[in-house]
């Protein structure tokens, strides 16, 4: 483990190291993003440079490409990969179900597209991500930037429709601008305290026109590994 780490760093590594030993050679695997998922892609960058390692790595993000690459993971893209055999990444939240909301860091579609096409996905994660209920993080929704107030109108009429107790939505800025995703995407969170029915809620929310998708992941995740700030995982 490197030295110095806080509490928190502590967790996220230990988690990814633990991950990471589910890589094999000639494995093709999906990158997750998000400081979680940044040490497993150093941890598999150590691998193939010290221990000789052959695997390809499918990024979920420009960042985590670069970081990829950095450490010397060779890069290729989904569509030239076509599936995979393990994606590794973060969450924002799990419940006990393993559903998931991500998103955080604003890579959901590319994370969601990636882990879809895997025959496993594990996550990663500090005991902290791990709720009863999913909702007090914020749920992310990438919209695209047409129409997009007119798509957030939707979303809120919607969370009245259905009765969701918080309905408060933002948009997701960056500095005075607004937010924008690898594909060029806004992001809407909703604040919502608490999902009832997650998987209702995700289906509803992908019908609304101006919604590219939204950060819960349902029946995607296999494992999750809990890293602990002593170094030890629970998974
Ligand atoms: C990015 C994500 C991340 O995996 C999620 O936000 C967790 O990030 P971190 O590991 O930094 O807490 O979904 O879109």
């Amino acid at each position: 483990m490197p030295a110095e780490l806080s509490p928190i760093d502590k967790a996220k590594f230990a988690a990814a190291r633990r991950a990471v030993d589910y890589v094999e050679d000639g494995m093709k695997v999906g990158l997750g993003t998000g400081s979680t998922a940044a040490w497993m892609v150093r941890c598999l960058g150590e691998m193939v440079r010290e221990d000789g390692l052959r695997i390809t790595g499918v990024p979920t993000s420009s960042r985590t490409a670069d970081l990829a690459r950095q450490v010397g993971i060779e890069v290729i893209g989904l569509d030239e990969a076509k599936w995979l055999d393990l994606t590794i990444d973060g969450a924002d939240e799990f419940d006990g179900q393993l559903n998931l909301i991500k998103g955080g860091g604003g890579a959901l579609l590319q994370e969601k597209i990636v882990a879809t096409a895997s025959d496993q996905m594990i996550v990663i994660a500090d005991a902290a991500k791990e709720v009863a209920a999913l909702g007090a993080f914020p749920l992310p929704v990438e919209v695209v930037p047409f129409g997009w107030q007119t798509t957030r109108a939707l979303i809120e009429e919607m969370l009245i429709s259905m009765e969701v107790l918080g309905r408060q939505t933002t948009l997701r800025l960056n500095g005075t601008q607004p937010f924008v995703t690898d594909e060029g995407n806004y992001i809407v969170d909703l604040h919502l305290n608490r999902i009832a029915n997650p998987r209702q809620l995700s289906l509803v929310l992908n019908q609304i026109p101006g919604v590219v998708e939204n950060g819960l992941f349902i029946d995607i995740c296999d494992r999750v590994i809990i890293g602990g700030a002593d170094g030890k995982v629970e998974i």
